[in-house]
């Protein structure tokens, strides 16, 4: 029988000590190594005498010549070769070379992880690390089989293969300028997810996500041959895409849907509804907040009512009433204008759907008609969600208020934590696109609900990720429960200082190179991985190309062509 070990790794150089700061070692390279196969963020390995490894990275590479800019030695050098010290500059062969690394893991002779805190010799010897220690070292031993690119500090090809619940369950934040590949890159993390079998969720604003309903790339046997899409969105806000949308809908071979939804008004808070209307007076917004504390005060916190409901209640109660009456109704119209909120016909209702009273037009009590409303979609959300379905929050329809969106996103958001706390969804990973506009610095109303998915959403079950280009914009809370992190390329001042701020460890040896950083690569850290590292995603599935960047010119190299291409586009 043959026994293949694996290919013993080549020694590089040997130790010389340590820096000042004692956190670095300082290596010499040995003659006969290409300086190009040594990188900056290589792993090496140094062999203990007791059979341990220590894996180390480098961080600096360095040149010196002691002799060339020492005046002393120079002249000593000079002198036996009988020139003139003018032409030192020939000292060039005795030049060697500097590495500088730090050590990142020890890896036992039984393949045991541990932080390493061993001393090293001087004159220990140094070697390219073997890819198989090297992914020891960086995935640890629960690496699972969620594909999502290449090993961005190697010449070869390693896979980076993460633990889905690692990544998943501890807050993922993706950052990164815009065109940098942060939406490209969600996309692959959902595929994976679906692949797995995880429902997932995406609050979209741009609608560029439902392109996960039409797999292009070539499929392993293990990948599924399509993706489940639903796309819900705001009633009468249809998204950007609709009209492709409903023609995909009608093919047979693809597993998409679309469903408009609607909000109950009892859903938003108070400071949701003074977030419309400016211009209440401070009776004005007393007036609506006692109704609303009034309604639950009489029939707890479990109903439910449209606009009239809740006008009636207040006006029924005296608590609505006087000069202020008339502008509160004409006020809370904008409600009404939105669309997308739930007609009951002035019904306050049970959770169940039992009415407890109904209004008519004018605020005033009418005799109930029928005993119960259907109310078990604004209940739960699970019909919205199933095994390997990607679920899409479409709220991209570019005549949607800003306001308006966050208090869609924010209700959907609260009934998905209703649902998941009654245990109706056990499992389901949330992304959220553009997090700055949903949770921007400071209160919103949209924190809370998304607050609760960062905080509490993992022992529900529910995974958070973020994707933002402003970092700088983001909510401080939110984004300290997110350990994950996959910054891409960063070319603004103020977004690299938070940058600077989320990074640690070997980590913030990146921060020099993030804005040079190729599209689709970026740093991950986070439990997923013991050692921060450059990712190179892979290519995705399915297609982006409703998140795709128009080229303005058709032929970048040729004005002709492009001109011609242009003139057959307005003729
Ligand atoms: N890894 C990648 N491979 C191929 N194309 C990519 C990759 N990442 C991004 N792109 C392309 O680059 C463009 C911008 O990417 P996108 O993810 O939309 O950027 P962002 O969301 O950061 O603004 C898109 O046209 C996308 O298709
Ligand atoms: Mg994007």
């Amino acid at each position: 029988m043959v026994i293949s070990l694996p290919k013993p790794a080549k020694k590089i150089g040997f130790v010389l000590g340590v820096t000042r700061e004692r956190d670095t070692l300082i290596v010499r390279l040995d003659e006969n190594v290409e300086h190009e196969d040594i990188v900056e963020g290589n792993f090496v390995s140094i062999p203990l005498a007791n059979g341990n490894t220590l894996i180390g990275r480098i961080t600096t590479i360095r040149a010196e010549n002691p002799q060339l800019s020492d005046e002393r030695y120079a002249k000593f050098w000079m002198d036996r070769l009988r020139k003139s010290l003018d032409s030192r500059s020939m000292l060039e062969f005795t030049e060697f070379h500097i590495i500088e690394i730090v050590l990142v893991s020890n890896i036992s002779f039984e393949g045991e992880l541990s932080t390493p805190n061993a001393w090293v010799s001087p004159g220990s010897m140094v070697f390219e690390c073997r890819d198989d220690l090297l992914e020891l070292a960086v995935f640890g031993k629960e690496r699972g089989a969620m594909e999502i690119g290449l090993f961005g500090e190697h010449s070869g090809e390693i896979p980076v293969n993460l633990n889905p619940n690692n990544l998943g369950s501890d807050g993922l934040a993706i950052f990164g300028s815009r065109g940098s590949g942060k939406s490209y890159a969600a996309g692959v993390i959902i595929e994976e997810f679906s692949e797995y079998g995880l429902p997932t969720l995406i609050v979209d604003p741009h609608g560029e996500y439902w392109g996960l309903s039409h797999a292009s790339g070539p499929k392993g046997e293990s990948s599924l041959p399509k993706y489940f899409v639903k796309v819900l969105y705001p009633n009468r806000y249809q998204p950007r895409y609709y009209k492709n949308m409903l023609a995909m809908s009608k093919k047979l071979d693809v597993n998409f849907s679309l469903e408009p939804v609607t909000m109950l008004f009892s859903e938003i808070s108070t400071s949701e509804m003074f977030s419309f209307m400016y211009d209440l007076s401070s009776p004005q917004k007393e007036k609506i907040e006692n109704t609303w504390y009034g309604i639950r005060e009489a029939f707890g916190f479990a109903v439910c009512y449209d606009i009239d409901g809740f006008l009636g209640y207040g006006i029924e109660n005296g608590i609505i009433d006087g000069s202020s009456r008339r502008p509160i109704v004409r006020k809370l119209e904008v409600f009404r204008k939105m669309g997308f909120f739930t007609v009951m016909n002035g019904a306050i209702c049970h959770q169940s759907g039992s009415i407890i009273q109904e209004y008519d037009n004018n605020h005033r009590r009418q005799e109930t008609t029928e005993k119960t409303k259907d109310l078990t979609n604004f209940t739960s959300v699970k019909n919205d969600f199933n095994v390997e379905q990607i679920t899409i929050l479409d709220v991209s329809q570019p005549g949607f208020d800003e306001r308006a969106r966050r208090i869609f996103v924010s209700s959907y958001l609260n009934r998905l934590r209703g649902t998941m706390e009654q245990k109706e969804i056990q499992r389901i990973f949330v992304l959220i696109e553009e997090a700055h506009r949903f949770i921007p610095i400071g209160e919103s109303p949209t924190k809370r609900s998304i607050e609760w998915f960062a905080r509490e959403g993992r022992k529900m079950g529910a995974g958070l990720g973020i994707v933002s280009q402003r970092p700088s914009g983001l909510d401080r809370d939110i984004l300290s429960q997110c350990n994950s992190k996959l910054i891409l390329r960063i070319t603004e001042q103020s977004d690299i200082l938070v940058a600077k701020d989320i990074l640690a460890g070997f980590a913030e040896r990146y921060i020099g190179l993030l804005p040079y950083l190729e599209r689709g690569t970026g740093v991950l850290t986070g439990a997923a991985l013991r050692i921060p590292i450059l990712v190179k995603f892979r290519e995705r599935k399915s297609t982006s190309k409703y998140g795709e960047t128009v080229s303005l010119v058709a032929d970048p190299t040729s004005k002709v062509k492009s001109r011609t291409a242009e003139k057959k586009e307005w003729t």
